[in-house]
């Protein structure tokens, strides 16, 4: 472990050090009472450059900053306080005794490591992109233990650990080992992803503490003290492939969990696997009542009819609203035909939307309940019909579903145009 040392002869230069606190911190260790802020452009950095901890523009509002760690090129690993946002007049700061906290420009502590008191003695940015903070001893702290929306290669991805990227949470199941996605919001949770992987040596067992972790060869893995060895969960596609380039797991946006690869010195990492094989099976993905489709092999989402318009017409994935409300058009509302389509329906609440109707009935059910909005039948031969009764709905079309789905509007029902032939 590497300390703040100093030497005799350094006492001239000490002055000045008090004077002037170093800007640039190359992976020596940062001592308590350091301050970064977004002003000047000043960061902590691992011994060999790999990662550092600086500020970056917030990627929602440009005029504000968050403190990340990044990899050589840009890509960023970890935020404090998950992409908190200051002022230019805030700053990061390892406070004398030893809590690291982010504070915005008026004063107030936006997030902080809660670790004042306990014996800090200095922060490091490590080779592996692991933020920690120490006494002369031990680690006390470790950004490892806090990720945000990123696994990196040696970080240890434990179940009661979660990645978030906006309503999306990811996280490994604590008995099963399985892999879980869930959209939230307010009080509505929904499992859209929910897979156990090489389940023959999983599947009897209830594990103590599974494990995700990214290794340097590519191969994504789950460890567990009671499997007597690593269960592959997936293989990058570039796996075995060797190189300086970091390896990740990540959350992102648009709420798949995906394995990258990123060349050391670029900005840009390449995927090397998805959870979500179907991009449109990931729930809310076009917002509340959008349409999920594919052109060509890229996701795009629309409006069920033209009874909808997009809510913001500069982002279509933030989802439809009705140009007429259904509360104003009481007894004179019908059930358009939407073909090859299913309203997503995943637990919790394929328990109390799930019943066995006829597809008549599945329309009419829906037609006469004033709380649903939509339904859909299945039509696959297993005689289900999902009623579509929460606040929030979302939809997926493809030529290749077998599904008719009916969504209720006021009269008349207005269907899209055919799609065009490019699509
Ligand atoms: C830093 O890079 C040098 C030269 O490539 C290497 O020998 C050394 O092990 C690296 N240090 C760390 C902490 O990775
Ligand atoms: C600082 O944070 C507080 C609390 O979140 C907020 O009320 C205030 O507007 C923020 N000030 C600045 C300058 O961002
Ligand atoms: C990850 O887990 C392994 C095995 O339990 C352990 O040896 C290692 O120190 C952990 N790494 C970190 C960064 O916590
Ligand atoms: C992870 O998310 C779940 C809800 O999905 C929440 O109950 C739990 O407290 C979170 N855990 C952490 C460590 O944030
Ligand atoms: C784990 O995933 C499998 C599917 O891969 C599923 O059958 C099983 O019910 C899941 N276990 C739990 C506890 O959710
Ligand atoms: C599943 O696990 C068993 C027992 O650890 C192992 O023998 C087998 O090769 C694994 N299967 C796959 C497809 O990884
Ligand atoms: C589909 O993709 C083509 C080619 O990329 C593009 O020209 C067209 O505008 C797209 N259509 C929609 C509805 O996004
Ligand atoms: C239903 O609405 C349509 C169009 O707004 C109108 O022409 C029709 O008379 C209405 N029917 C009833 C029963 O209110």
């Amino acid at each position: 472990m590497r300390t703040f040392q100093q030497h005799p002869g350094d006492l001239a230069l000490l002055c000045c050090l008090l004077l002037l606190p170093p800007l640039l911190s190359h992976g020596a260790d940062i001592p308590l009472g350091s301050t970064l802020s977004p002003g000047r452009s000043a960061s902590w950095t691992s011994p060999n450059n790999t990662f550092s901890l600086s500020f970056t523009p917030s990627p929602t509002s440009p005029s504000l900053f968050a403190a990340a760690i990044t990899y050589a090129g840009g890509i960023p690993v970890w935020s404090a306080g998950a992409g908190a946002a200051i002022d230019s007049r805030g700053s990061l700061r390892l406070t004398p005794n030893g809590d690291l906290q982010l504070v915005n420009g008026s004063g107030a502590v936006l997030w902080s490591s809660n670790t004042g008191g306990q014996g800090v003695a200095a922060a490091a940015v490590q080779e592996s992109g692991n933020l920690v903070l120490k006494s002369s001893t031990a680690i006390l702290w470790q950004s490892f233990d806090h990720p945000t929306d990123t696994v990196v290669m040696s970080q240890n991805f434990t179940s009661g650990m979660n990645l978030t990227s906006g309503p999306y949470v990811f996280a490994v199941d604590k008995n099963s080992g399985n892999l879980t996605l869930k959209w939230t919001s307010g009080s509505n949770t929904v499992t859209y992803f929910n897979k156990g992987y090489n389940t023959s040596s999983t599947g009897s067992k209830t594990l103590s503490l599974p494990t995700l972790t990214m290794q340097t060869n590519g191969i994504v893995s789950l460890t567990d003290g009671q499997l007597a060895s690593p269960v592959v969960v997936a293989y990058s596609s570039n796996y075995g492939e060797s190189g300086d380039m970091m390896r990740f797991l990540r959350l992102d946006a648009d709420g798949n969990f995906r394995a990258y690869s990123a060349a050391r010195g670029s900005d840009a990492a390449t995927d090397q696997w998805s959870a979500v094989a179907d991009q449109c099976q990931v729930f809310g993905y076009c917002g509340n009542m959008g349409v999920c489709s594919y052109n060509g092999t890229s996701p795009v989402c629309g409006c069920p009819s033209r009874n909808f318009e997009l809510s913001n017409p500069s982002n279509p994935r933030q989802g439809c609203k009705r140009k007429v409300d259904l509360q104003n058009c009481p007894g004179n509302s019908t059930m358009l035909q939407l073909d090859n389509t299913q309203f997503l329906t995943y637990p919790p609440e394929a328990i109390t939307e799930t019943f066995y109707t006829g597809i008549t009935a599945c329309r009419l059910n829906c037609l006469f309940a004033s709380s649903c909005v939509a339904s859909t039948a299945l039509s696959d031969g297993s005689g289900l019909c999902f009623l579509k009764i929460s606040s929030f709905v979302s939809a997926y079309q493809s030529a290749a579903l077998p599904s008719t789905s009916f969504v209720k509007v006021c009269f008349p029902g207005i269907p899209n145009p055919p799609p065009s032939p490019s699509r």
